[in-house]
């Protein structure tokens, strides 16, 4: 889909779903386009009959959403209790100081991946890294630079 009205439009008629439209329509745009910009909060806003400042609380909100486009890869990395307990914070520290500061992948810190017992455990795209040591979460972060 190229356009956000046409983004809004495929989800025409599903209002009555649990939580209405509009997450799946940000979901869609966010990975249509890389971010929800202003122009798409005002088309969104319009097409829901919502205001743009309704809209964009809830872009602010969720931080899967962003603002602007952001260029780099992202790592998502499991921080929660289990994979804490697992050594993950060691991890982290033992990766280059270049990859720690985010210069060319963003490492975003989510809360439990529901794979527990196999942690530490990170998250690119689609894809579950399980059971990370150094060596192999330097070589995820090397490979998406
Ligand atoms: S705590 Fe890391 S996957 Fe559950």
């Amino acid at each position: 889909m190229e356009r956000v009205e046409d983004i809004i439009a495929a989800h025409a008629g599903r209002a009555d779903e649990p939580g209405g439209t509009l997450l799946p329509i940000l979901h869609d745009v966010q990975a249509a386009f890389g971010h929800v910009g202003e122009d798409a909060i005002r088309a969104i806003a319009h097409g829901l009959n919502l205001s743009r400042a309704e809209v964009h609380g809830v872009v602010s909100f969720y931080h899967d959403f962003r603002a602007v486009p952001d260029p780099r890869p992202v790592l998502k990395l499991c921080r929660a209790e289990a994979c804490q307990a697992r050594g993950v914070e060691a991890l982290v520290a033992a990766l280059p100081q270049q990859a720690q500061d985010g210069g060319r992948v963003k490492i975003e810190t989510v809360y439990c991946l529901g794979l527990c017992s196999v942690g530490p455990n990170a998250m690119v795209g689609d894809a579950v890294h399980a059971r990370l040591d150094g060596p192999k979460l330097a070589a995820l972060v090397e490979a998406l630079a």
